[in-house]
């Protein structure tokens, strides 16, 4: 199985942004954790940009071959309608991923343009999300 993990602003700076809220590992050292769990089960990419439109490409790229996406649109999850609609375009399902719990922070961010596109949404469970949404992914198969 092929699942494509896409994050998109700031999210290059996990582990040294705000890591009361994010913690303290960059994602590149969770992908690699990652890579090694799901290693008999699935090849995992990952893809991160700051760029809106970067992130509707990707998201086109992989959105007609892959068996899965876990996307963490992470502002533009808030603000983004052509992300939104690029998730509505594509056939590969979207688990929508968020590391701290969206719904108990600033009011601007309880809201999701892109949830009503996605199979389902984790926030709130840290880095591990990532790891459950692959799981759901794989179950699925
Ligand atoms: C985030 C939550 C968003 O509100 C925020 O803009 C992010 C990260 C999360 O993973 O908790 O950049 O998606």
């Amino acid at each position: 199985m092929k699942i494509a993990i896409i994050n998109g602003p700031n999210l290059n700076l996990l582990g040294k942004r705000e890591v009361d809220i994010y913690g303290s590992q960059s994602f590149e050292d969770y992908f690699k954790v990652l890579q090694e769990q799901f290693a008999n089960d699935a090849t995992l990419t990952y893809y991160q940009s700051n760029h809106e439109g970067d992130i509707v490409d990707q998201i086109q790229a992989v959105g007609y071959s892959f068996d899965g996406i876990v996307l963490n649109g992470a502002a533009y999850t808030h603000t983004s309608i052509a992300m939104a609609d690029a998730i509505a375009a594509i056939t590969t399902p979207v688990v929508e991923v968020h590391i701290s719990n969206i719904h108990a922070r600033e009011e601007f961010r309880q809201h999701s343009y892109s949830a009503r596109n996605c199979v389902g949404v984790i926030t709130g469970l840290g880095l591990k999300g990532y790891n459950l949404a692959i799981r759901y992914l794989l179950d699925q198969k």
